[in-house]
């Protein structure tokens, strides 16, 4: 059987690594992209070139209606959705005492509202079938908190108390809902991390010296949704270079 699998944000960063792994695996792979992306069909084209059938989706993960909506979609055009996986999620670093009302809300609404409206639209149809994988991607900075990033940390440190807390309704109907913690990997959102910042302040906290690479990232999702993982659920898995243990 050919499984469905969704990752929000698919087009760059992390979400491009997952699509790619869950491909080769043989998932059939869906992703949405944000209303402000002009380059979306630019993407797919360029997937398409590499080989990936991908198929994309509009959708603003922040606003409920709008993932219903793209579910309905989802489900008529390609099957129901059997993995989940929640990566969409922005930034807007800055010290706790500069940050608007706008900023906070931005980013709690994209990164962590977005668990909600995402999953609600897929998890009654898992239970249904009694498989189903969630997969929230969370980040080492809502573990231990980072400099600049109260909203941030705020609403990854949430995500992982929204998995544990699903995780415990659905076990019974074998679907789990697990949380990766990724420290910082070499996409835009570090590289745009002032390079003085990442030099003084990031890299010297990380024991491996070095940013993580997204198909590492990719490879832990992967290893979630597959049957193997079936006895993982609540589970926060860190994959940082030792950034933070705990
Ligand atoms: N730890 C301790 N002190 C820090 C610091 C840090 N990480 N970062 C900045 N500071 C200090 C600065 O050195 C400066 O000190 P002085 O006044 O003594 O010089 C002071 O804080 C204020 O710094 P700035 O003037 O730079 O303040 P700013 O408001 O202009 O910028 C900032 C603050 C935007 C948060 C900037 O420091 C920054 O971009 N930091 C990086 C934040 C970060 O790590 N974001 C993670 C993005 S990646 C991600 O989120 C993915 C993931 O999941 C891991």
């Amino acid at each position: 059987m050919t499984r469905v699998a969704l990752v929000t944000g698919g087009m760059g960063g992390l979400g491009e690594a997952i699509c790619i792994k869950l491909s080769a695996l043989g998932y059939r792979v869906v992703t949405t992209y944000s209303p402000s992306n002009t380059k979306a069909e630019e993407w797919l084209q360029s997937m398409q070139n590499m080989g990936y059938g991908f198929k994309g989706f509009q959708c603003d993960v922040s606003d409920f209606d709008s993932c219903g909506a793209c579910i309905d979609e989802v489900t008529k055009a390609v099957g129901p959705v059997d993995v989940l996986v929640n990566n969409a999620g922005i930034t807007r670093d800055m010290t706790f005492r500069k940050m608007g009302k706008a900023d906070w809300d931005a980013v709690l609404r994209t990164n962590l509202d977005s668990v909600f409206n995402m999953t609600k639209h897929v998890i009654e149809g898992m239970i249904e079938r009694r498989w189903g994988r969630v997969i929230n991607v969370s980040s080492v900075n809502g573990q231990k908190g980072a400099f600049g990033q109260t909203n941030y940390s705020a609403a990854k440190a949430g995500v992982h108390g929204f998995t544990k807390a699903l995780a415990l309704e659905t076990a019974r109907a074998s679907v789990t809902v697990n949380t990766i913690s990724p420290g910082y990997i070499g996409t835009k959102m570090v590289t745009s991390i002032p390079q003085e910042i990442l030099d003084s302040k990031i890299l010297p906290q990380i024991p491996l010296g070095r940013l993580g690479k997204p198909e590492e990232i990719a490879g832990l999702v992967a290893y979630l949704a597959s049957e193997e993982a079936a006895f993982v659920t609540g589970a926060n898995i860190s994959i940082n270079g030792g950034q933070h243990m705990y």
